[in-house]
């Protein structure tokens, strides 16, 4: 019997804690990916309103605990409209930018301090009837950002409103390599020594791209943002994600703009992912690190195109990649006609019009499995993932529409599909028909994936 009580009542919980284990094992690759990476996480100061902020600065300390270098940049704009509204303080937005003069600083920096130091409590706690029990956890901030005013614009004199100028990225690397997690506020200064109001937004993309972070983390309220539009993936291009916010019809607050532009900013700038995640699911911040499919919006960097079905208009660039590779003996030839009769069922990846990888799902419904068919990537967009996302995305479909497994048939890739997940198997698993079809001159070796559900 483990003496820590709180260890046996979560086996209890499980008789046999194979639940526990299980999830355990299956978060266990994305520790060991993240270990070690630097993440920043914007936590915007509605966080700090809800119910859930406790929860969600135990999490972010258990990431800590994970080995995930920790930036945390966090806003206060609730706090500073409520410390302002106490005060009577009237205040002035430009193209929903602040306009801070003296009277208006004096309240942002209470009001920023005293969220500071609530953010330092919870990190703090220690007591072994918390999820915190037993972490130590060091926190540091610090003049570590220099800004510059904004000055005037728009006709109107902006005050004490800044924008970033710099971060101290060799303070703050000294501080994550001593393990020590890095607060970051909506206050800069300038080398003049003044202090200056700065969009938070603004401070965690900078931060994001300054670090040259693995990861940037939004957290936001509502609905995940990819839900409030109809037909929207949950991982979208740079482009994508900037065309729905210039959506017209867009259902983002200003705020949520103001995010989605710094997700954005991060991955144009050459962060490879940013994620948006909603604090207000409960451990959401942690499926979307730990899980294999996140519950978060996440925008891609530059190397990433827009994956979906193919048209008509994509029928030669599918071609032009099918067919070297039937030459080679790679894949199985297919015509023209075939490809066009079939062409809903392909997924390609597409960078300003060129086809740079694609693949086929063909589903039979009623054995629920589906074929994994004509992977392709061309040969210059090879080694980044392409080919991957590619199965994410056939896995998210094929669990769409029901089907348990996923099979591929193949000749030269069996390694690739191993290392993805699938396991050898024999012609039996092949749905009837397929069965019917299998040419036997080609003997490709079958492989078979488990769809795990949602
Ligand atoms: C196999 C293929 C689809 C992978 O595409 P990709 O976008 O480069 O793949 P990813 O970036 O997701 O993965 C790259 C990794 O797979 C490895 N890989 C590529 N081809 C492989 C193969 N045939 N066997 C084993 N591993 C392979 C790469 O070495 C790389 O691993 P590394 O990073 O450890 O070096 C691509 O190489 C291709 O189009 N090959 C020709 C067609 C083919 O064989 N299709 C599969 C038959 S159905």
């Amino acid at each position: 019997m483990n003496p820590d009580p709180m260890h046996n009542e979560e086996i209890a919980a499980d008789e046999t804690g194979t639940a526990l284990v299980a999830s355990l094992r299956a978060s266990a690759p994305y520790v060991h990916a993240h270990r070690g990476r630097t993440f920043v996480i914007y936590l915007p100061g509605e966080a700090a309103a809800s119910p859930r902020f406790a929860d969600l600065v135990y999490d972010i300390a258990l990431l800590h605990s994970l080995g995930v270098r920790l930036v945390v940049v966090f806003g206060a704009r609730p706090q500073i409209d409520t410390a302002l509204g106490a005060a009577g303080v009237e205040t002035c937005f430009v193209d929903d930018v602040r306009v801070t003069d003296a009277v208006s600083l004096g309240l942002i920096k209470h009001a920023v301090g005293a969220l500071q130091m609530d953010l330092e409590a919870l990190l703090s706690t220690s007591l072994a009837s918390t999820p915190m029990g037993g972490a130590r956890i060091a926190t540091v901030s610090g003049n570590l950002v220099t800004a510059r005013p904004v000055g005037i614009s728009r006709g109107v004199d902006h005050g004490h409103t800044g924008e970033v100028r710099r971060l101290d990225t060799t303070s703050i690397n000294a501080h994550l390599a001593r393990g020590h997690i890095v607060l970051l506020s909506c206050i800069g200064y300038s080398p003049s020594g003044e202090i200056f109001n700065l969009r938070a937004e603004e401070v965690a993309s900078a931060a994001a791209t300054a670090l040259s972070a693995d990861k940037f983390v939004l957290l936001h309220p509502g609905a995940a943002m990819h839900e409030r539009f109809a037909d929207t993936p949950p991982g979208l291009a740079v482009e994508a994600a900037r065309a729905l916010m210039d959506r017209g019809d867009t259902p983002l607050s200003p705020a949520d703009r103001a995010r989605l532009g710094a997700a954005v900013a991060a991955c144009q700038a050459g962060v490879e992912r940013s994620h948006l995640v909603s604090f207000e699911s409960d451990g959401a911040l942690l499926r979307e690190l730990y899980s294999r499919d996140g519950v978060g919006t996440m925008v891609a960097g530059d190397r990433y195109d827009d994956i979906r079905t193919a048209s008509p208009e994509d029928l030669g660039g599918v071609l032009a990649l099918i067919e070297p590779l039937a030459d080679a003996g790679l894949l199985v030839a297919r015509s023209r006609e075939v490809i066009e009769l079939d062409i809903d069922h392909y997924i390609v990846t597409a960078r300003d019009g060129l086809v740079t990888a694609c693949c086929a799902l063909m589903p039979y419904p009623d054995e629920a499995i589906g074929e994994l068919a004509c992977v392709a990537v061309h040969p210059s967009y090879r080694g980044q993932n392409r080919a991957a996302a590619l199965l994410d995305e056939v896995e998210g479909r094929a669990r769409e529409i029901g089907l348990d497994r996923l099979f591929v048939l193949t000749t030269k890739a069996p390694h690739w599909f191993i290392e993805h997940g699938f396991k050898a198997s024999s012609l039996d698993a092949l749905p009837v028909a397929k069965r019917a079809l299998y040419n036997y001159q080609r003997n490709s070796a079958v492989f078979i994936k488990t769809l795990t559900r949602r």
